[in-house]
Order: C-alpha cells, then structure tokens, then sequence
C-alpha cells in the first residue's frame, strides 16, 4: 500500500471512531477496558511524584482504570497524580471531557489532578504539549496500530518517559471476529475483495511490536511483549451481529453504507450465523455471548 492510500486509511479510521464515539464503549464490549485492568497490574506503583501520559485515550477507560487501581491500592488518598490524555478523535476527547466534569462535580477521581485533554495525533505530540523526560507512566492500550506513522508517536513515547519511567502499548494478536465478517462479506459480496483491517496484519506478531519500540529508542532488553486473553461481551448474539454489523458497515461498504435496510438485515444475520459456527464465539447462556480476543501488551522501561 502506497504512503498516501496508508494515510487516507488513518484519517478515514479518526473519523470513523470520530462518529463512533458515542457507543464506542458499548462496541468494545469491555475488552480494552479488562486489558486496561491488566495494564494497572503490570504497572509501577504510582507517587507523587508519578505523572502519566494516555496517549490515544477515547473515552479514557484507561484513566478509569488507573483512578480505580490507585484508590483501591490506596485507600487514604493521599496521592495526586497530574495525567495529560490525548487522541485524534475530537468527539472522544469530548466523551472524556464530559466524564471529568462528572468526576470533578462528584469528586469522583480524588487521586487524578491536573487532568489535561489533547485532541493531537500521538505523532504530533511535541515538548509543547508533553515535555522530554517528564512521564513515569506512559500507556497507549489499542492506539499505536492506528497511527500514520506508528514509529514516530512511540519516539515520542520513549522521549517524554522518565528515565527508569514505564511504558505500556498494546495491539491485537487475535481479533475473534474477523474470520466471521470475512466470511459473511465474502458469501453476500464474492467478486469484492477480501477485506482487511484499517492496519497492518504485522502488529499481530510479538517481534514486530518489539522491533518498532527498539527502534524508537527503548533497549532491546527492556522491552518485553506478553499474549492476554480478553472478550469482547454482549448482552446476546442478536445484538453482538448488530453492533459489528454497525461497526463494520464504513469498513465493509465505505462511506455510502448500505443499499439498503433488507441489506444489512441479511448481513446481520448471516453473521450472527458464522459467529456460531466459529471456534472464538461462546454463548455463557444468562451471562450472554463473547468473541475471543488475544492483546499483545509491550511493557517497556526507558
Ligand atoms: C481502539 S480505540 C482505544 C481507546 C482506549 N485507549 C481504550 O483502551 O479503549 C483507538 C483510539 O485511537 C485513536 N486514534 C486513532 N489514530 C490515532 C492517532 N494517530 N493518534 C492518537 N489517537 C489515535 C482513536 O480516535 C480511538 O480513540
């Protein structure tokens, strides 16, 4: 792929999660939030003297979860964290703008302060906006693969970190649901191509996570990238259909949609239909259905 169709790929993917932002969290079904989880067990424990860097934040589950870690580690609340949390995407830094002013209202992130909010690709992230040896917790859970140019936002990472300072970056080394659209797309759509995902397939591979962060700046041996398994849950297999039926539709037709409602019907079903038949989908009855996904986590230390 040329530089200018990879480019074009990347505005499309910002505002494709631009539209998206307001049921982002519902599409995700709790998978990068229960990687998220994992993130805080592997982290340092944070001071105050820790300042932390969430870099393609969303709706920022990750700052949830690092409010969570820190006031279940620390019950007196006696630590105040400044955060800065930056994304493409204006409409999820809007999401997570609202959720500050609700925790600011309520008091609900006592050890979270200052929190800034950036809408800046993690390419352009500069001294102006995050200054050089100035983060102790660096974390980009599912962003990185996005990025233009996924070398120069981890040069960034690496150069704002602390010496001795910590990052975590994740990307997918399974996605559970891909074989079931491609073949619900292949059967409705047999001379289109196969599809393929808004990034490159290598960021499955645990050596090319690597090899991009040792050339970023990090020492090969401290970085180390391990395999978590999550899911991505839904209530039932009629609404997991729907909601990656909804989340495909850009990826699967481009922006015309579908041609109609009838259309997408039969693609939803047909695609509730391959996700039975395939060995990353689980029905757990009350507790609803899920799709298997695997992260690969980078933790790396400056
Ligand atoms: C899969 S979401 C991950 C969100 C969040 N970190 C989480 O754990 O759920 C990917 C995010 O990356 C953002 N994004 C895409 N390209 C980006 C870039 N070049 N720089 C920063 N953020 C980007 C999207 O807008 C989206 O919010």
């Amino acid at each position: 792929m040329s530089t200018n169709d990879q480019n074009s790929m990347a505005d499309a993917t910002v505002s494709a999660f631009a539209s998206f932002a307001n049921r982002y969290e519902k599409g995700t079904g709790g998978a990068t939030r229960e990687i998220a989880r994992k993130l805080m067990s592997m982290s340092p424990t944070s001071t105050n003297n820790s300042k932390i860097l969430d870099n393609a934040t969303g709706t920022g589950i990750v700052i949830e979860e690092i409010q969570n870690h820190i006031s279940s580690a620390n019950p007196s609340n006696d630590i105040r964290i400044p955060v800065i949390a930056a994304d493409a995407a204006q409409p999820m830094i809007d999401n997570l703008n609202a959720k500050l002013k609700h925790a600011q209202d309520n008091s609900a992130w006592p050890n979270l302060s200052p929190v800034t909010t950036h809408t800046v690709p993690a390419e352009n992230l500069d001294s102006a906006v995050v200054p050089d040896d100035s983060i102790t917790h660096a974390y980009m859970n599912f962003g990185i693969f996005f990025c233009k140019d996924p070398n120069l936002a981890a040069s960034h990472i690496y150069r704002s970190l602390t010496p001795g300072g910590t990052a975590l970056i994740t990307s997918w080394h399974l996605l559970g649901y891909l074989d079931p659209i491609r073949k619900t797309h292949k059967t409705l759509y047999p001379s289109e191509p196969t599809i393929t995902m808004p990034f490159s397939e290598q960021w499955e591979d645990p050596s090319y996570v690597k090899a991009l962060l040792v050339k970023a700046g990090f020492d090969e041996g401290k970085v180390q990238v391990t395999q978590q398994d999550t899911s991505m849950r839904y209530a039932s297999l009629k609404e997991a259909a729907a909601m990656f039926t909804e989340m495909f539709t850009t990826m699967l037709l481009g922006p015309k949609g579908w041609e109609s409602p009838e259309a997408r019907n039969d693609f939803q079903e047909r695609l509730a239909e391959n996700f039975k038949g395939s060995g990353n989908y689980s029905d757990d009855g009350m507790d609803g259905v899920r799709v298997r996904m695997v992260a690969n986590i980078a933790a790396c230390t400056k």
